[in-house]
């Protein structure tokens, strides 16, 4: 890959993980800036969640670099990449992230409760997230209680109420039928826009990439920027 730009908040080089005898990146490379969404695509198996598992600090590579923010991540402990987790990324996966006992307004303030925000508080904060995703209606349901589509909506404003500058999304859409993942990733980048954090959108569908400002492609665990075709 071409070096990063200047003024990248999350850059990796050179990444490469395996698990046992397989080879899951193979000196993968990635650059983000502040408030970019970049789309991650590529076949099942070429190492797409690898990649954004390592890029969060969630997996350790077996060699390469990662800085955010200027910093190597390898640099910091466990303790340090917890705090960052928590401070400067939000996370949506494809399905099953909501606490199914907590209601839809409680698992969005779970964060902010988290880092220490009193429940009113945080309530309220959670309460505005929601509205904005459309799905404010649904607050004192349970997860059980709504559809995926509308699940996933509490699931990217519980992954956005505490601010962060990143936000990772494997699949987000990828349980939903095209009308409900259209909506869901219509409101997910307006969101993320309106806050300039960047997002991180893993996915199969060239539709939900479109939604995106430049795409990689990762193909046997390796990452090359794609041409978009107009
Ligand atoms: N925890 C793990 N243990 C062992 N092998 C793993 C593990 N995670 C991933 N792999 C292997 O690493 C390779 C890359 O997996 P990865 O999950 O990153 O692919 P992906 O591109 O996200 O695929 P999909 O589109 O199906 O989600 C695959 O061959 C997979 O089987
Ligand atoms: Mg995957």
């Amino acid at each position: 890959m071409t070096p990063p730009p200047a003024g990248s908040l999350l850059v990796a080089t050179d990444l490469r993980k395996a698990y046992g005898p397989t080879t899951a990146l193979d000196g993968a490379g990635f650059s983000i800036h502040p408030g970019e969404v970049v789309a991650v695509m590529g076949p099942s198996g070429s190492g797409k969640s690898t990649l954004l598992h390592c890029l969060a600090g969630i997996v350790p590579p077996d060699s390469g670099s990662i800085t955010y923010n200027g910093r190597e991540m390898a640099t910091m402990n466990d303790a340090q990449r917890s705090a960052l987790r928590r401070s400067d990324f939000g996370f949506v996966f494809q399905f099953g992230q909501l606490v199914p006992e907590l209601t839809c307004v409680e698992n969005v303030a779970l964060p902010l409760r988290l880092n220490g925000v009193s429940r009113k508080e945080a309530e309220r904060t959670a309460l505005s997230w929601m509205a904005r995703l459309e799905v404010d209606d649904l607050a004192r349901k349970r997860p059980g209680e709504v559809s995926g589509g509308q699940g996933q909506r509490v699931a990217v404003a519980r992954a956005l109420v505490t601010g962060p500058r990143v936000l990772f999304a494997d699949e987000p859409t990828g349980a939903l039928d095209s009308l409900n993942g259209e909506r869901v990733m219509e409101l997910l980048t307006e969101a993320a826009r309106s806050t300039n954090a960047a997002v991180v959108l893993v996915t199969h569908e060239a539709r939900v990439a479109a939604y995106s400002d430049r795409e990689i492609v990762v193909r046997d665990g390796k990452s090359r920027d794609m041409e978009r075709v107009i």
